[in-house]
């Protein structure tokens, strides 16, 4: 007798679910149960943060990194890109189109590039908010305490901070220079300072295990993240692990619907990785438990060199023809954009459940 599509809307009928029910839930493979798993998630997306996707304007300001991550094609001993720096004033005229398309989250995005002091982000966030009621999240890699407390007194909303896999084995391997005690103290402070945080992982490391993606998906809940970015491993030619084969993009859409069952309201982003690796995957990714997307507003000038992983999804489309993509995209999941600044809505959940 053939059970699975019990056990999985038994599962996704619980409250909270536990590890192993995760695990359970990425072991599944065959079509109809990966389908049933989809449209549960699907389903719960709805009910939990509604048919709004919500639009987050990315600009990539800086491909300078002092890190040496074994997968990312911007670490510092990478010499075959050509290193950029954005000053304010085209940051803020990257900003204004972003505002301009009616999206209300400026995502900041570098490398960790400590050139970008404390003041200057500082000064960079004041400025943005006088300019514009825009909600800003950065994501500049790992500091200290006081420098994300004087960001967040500037007037910086959340901060995305991954942390790309809870294996401390293979963390340490793909890691040279980062400690994960480090990496969790900073996600630590950033709650705990007020931000609304971000984390997430790649899905597909090399030896990483459906146990451990099944703690990745569990630590979000631990850590009370507001937003999770969950994207396949793409080896990139110029680094460590050029050699090492990709994440795949069905495991990725069951990360994406585990962690939607389980979480219920987090941000859930279909990510430009997905949709690198599988064209298409953004849009099933909408349709797996996502519910954000964010458009890349770095200049044609700048984009090809923020070369995370190769042949990045979008990258030759400028602003405006991107933007208009992914809006095909969202209407053909059936969604409308959101109007709103699409803020967290982990305090109204805990709320809800009297957590
Ligand atoms: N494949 C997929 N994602 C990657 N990232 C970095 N390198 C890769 C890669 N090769 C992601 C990481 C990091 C963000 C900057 O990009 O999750 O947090
Ligand atoms: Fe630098 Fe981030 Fe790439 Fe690591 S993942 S090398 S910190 S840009």
């Amino acid at each position: 007798m053939y059970q699975p599509h019990f056990s999985i809307a038994q599962i996704a009928a619980q409250e909270y679910l536990s590890e192993a029910d995760i695990r359970l839930l990425l072991s599944l493979e065959k079509p109809r149960d990966l389908e049933m798993l989809f449209q549960i998630a699907d389903e719960i997306r709805q009910y939990y943060v509604g048919d709004e996707v919500h639009l987050r304007g990315i600009i990539e300001f800086s491909n300078l990194c002092r890190r040496n991550c074994d997968y990312c094609g911007l670490r510092h001993a990478n010499h075959t890109i050509v290193r950029y720096r954005m000053d304010e004033i085209e940051i803020l005229q990257a900003i204004e189109r972003i505002y301009q398309s009616g999206i209300s989250t400026v995502v900041l995005q570098s490398g960790e590039d400590l050139h970008w002091s404390r003041s200057r982000v500082s000064e960079l966030i004041k400025e943005i908010k006088r300019r514009f009621p825009l909600a800003i999240t950065l994501s500049l890699g790992e500091r200290d305490a006081d420098t994300y407390r004087d960001w967040f007194e500037a007037g910086a909303d959340r901060y995305l901070l991954k942390i790309e896999t809870t294996n401390p084995a293979i963390y340490k391997k793909i890691h040279p220079d980062c400690d994960y005690q480090e990496r969790v103290r900073c996600q630590k402070d950033l709650r705990q300072i007020g931000y609304q945080l971000g984390s997430g992982f790649m899905i597909g490391l090399p030896g990483q295990s459906i146990d451990d993606l099944a703690k990745d998906i569990y630590h979000l809940q631990e850590i009370g993240a507001d937003m999770a970015g969950m994207g396949p491993f793409i080896p990139d030619s110029n680094t460590p692990l050029a050699k090492d084969e990709a994440g795949a993009a069905e495991m990725t859409l069951k990360a994406i619907a585990a962690s939607r069952l389980l979480t219920k309201v987090t941000h859930l982003p279909a990510t430009t990785s997905l949709e690198t690796l599988s064209p298409g995957g953004r849009l099933l990714a909408l349709k797996a438990g996502a519910n954000v997307i964010m458009p890349n507003f770095t200049p044609m000038k700048y984009r090809k060199n923020y070369a995370i992983y190769p042949k990045k999804a979008g990258v030759s489309l400028s602003p405006d023809a991107l933007l208009e993509k992914i809006k095909t995209e969202i209407d053909a999941a059936g969604r409308t954009i959101a109007q709103n600044p699409g803020h967290s809505l982990r305090s109204q959940w805990r709320v809800m459940s009297k957590r």
